[in-house]
């Protein structure tokens, strides 16, 4: 398979040669529409609405492809605490462009933190065991995309990123490429949306909003832009600002309060329908069971709490009842004391 270069050289070339022959072509070589990944977007996650429109600028600047030449497509931060939708979001991007929510590189900073293997990014140096191969954490297609649709990769908990592997990425956000430390290969990130996740600063952010909730400044109506700069703080803590200067953008993710649930709710409902879609069947919950669901989540723990309690509660009844009553469309979740029923659903 020829290199994602010299694809893209031979695809701009012929692009070129075509605007020449035939006058104004396609406004884009890309292949996605901002529309469709933000409808996806603003479907799937609550709460984030200030993130989700810098994703719609970003995804619009993208497939107008007029970005700087030598560098990757985008590259932005999502900080913010755990379970608010950071890392969903760009499963669902990479969901709407790839069609498949795996259609993205994910590597996990904790891991190669943990393991002090930097070599596993980059393949082992000269001399190393495994250098002949070049093996990296990086899959290839996945990272470098195709000529119509962007590669997507993403770097969780960034924060806890060796020094070593920040200076690689940091090589990386300059030029576009990483280059192995063998010299005989690199990848091409010049294609590719680049995100980051961190939770660095959420705790810090999280206790001075709480403070200002409570205190005097709110009820004069002052601002907490305090949270703000303590989030800025707390970033240059984590990280240099060489590297800060190279994100296009840094995005806070909001906690999510318990005015949300209900909308979590109903989006892992839909989901559940989707999938029994294939067994011609149907699902309504009970209010009392959505107030059951709802009940005890806990703000610092994210959606994931709740979303344990839809797993573990409910979809095991939903499972015994369709094979309980196989010829059956629509069921009706309810709670009795605490056990989850689920009947045929009675008009
Ligand atoms: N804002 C949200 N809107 C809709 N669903 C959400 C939202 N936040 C979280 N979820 C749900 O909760 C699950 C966990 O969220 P996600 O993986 O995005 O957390 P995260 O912000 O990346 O947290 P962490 O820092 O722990 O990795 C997701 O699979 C998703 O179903
Ligand atoms: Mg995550």
């Amino acid at each position: 398979m020829p290199f994602i270069n010299e694809r893209l050289e031979a695809n701009r070339e012929s692009i070129e040669q075509n605007r020449a022959a035939s006058g104004p072509v396609r406004a884009s070589r890309f292949r996605f529409e901002p529309d469709a990944v933000m409808s996806r977007l603003r479907k799937n996650i609550v709460g984030q609405d200030d993130a989700l429109t810098a994703m719609e600028s970003m995804l619009v600047r993208v497939k107008a492809d007029i970005g700087e030449e030598n560098r990757p497509l985008a590259v932005h931060l999502f900080l913010g605490p755990t379970g608010v939708g950071k890392t969903e979001t760009v499963r669902l991007i990479a969901e709407a462009i790839h069609g498949n929510r795996d259609g993205l590189c994910r590597i996990d900073m904790n891991t190669l933190a943990q393991e002090h293997y930097a070599a596993a990014l980059t393949g082992a140096p000269p001399g190393y065991v495994g250098s002949k191969e070049g093996h990296s954490l990086f899959d290839l297609d996945k990272v470098q995309g195709s000529f119509s649709k962007p590669g997507i990769v993403l770097f969780d908990e960034i924060e806890k990123a060796s020094k070593e592997v920040v200076r690689t990425l940091l090589n990386v956000l300059d030029t576009g490429r990483l280059v192995f430390p063998s010299g005989n290969r690199e990848i091409d990130f010049r294609n590719t949306l680049i995100f980051m996740t961190s939770n660095a600063g959420a705790l810090e952010a999280e206790a001075h909003e709480q403070r200002y909730q409570r205190g005097w400044r709110r009820w004069l109506g002052l601002s907490s832009s305090k949270t703000d700069s303590l989030r800025d703080t707390a970033l240059r803590q984590y990280f240099d600002p060489e590297f800060l200067n190279r994100i296009d953008q840094i995005h806070t993710f909001n906690r999510l309060t318990d005015n949300w649930l209900e909308a979590l709710l109903d989006i892992e409902l839909a989901g559940l329908n989707h999938r029994l879609t294939k067994k011609h069947a149907a699902l309504s919950l009970s209010t009392e069971l959505r107030t059951e669901l709802c009940r005890g989540y806990d703000a610092r723990y994210g959606a994931r709490e709740m979303l344990r309690a839809f797993r573990q509660r409910l979809e095991p009844a939903v499972a015994r009842a369709l094979l309980a009553y196989p010829e059956c469309r629509r069921f009706e979740a309810d709670v009795k004391d605490i056990a989850v029923t689920v009947r045929q659903y009675v008009e």
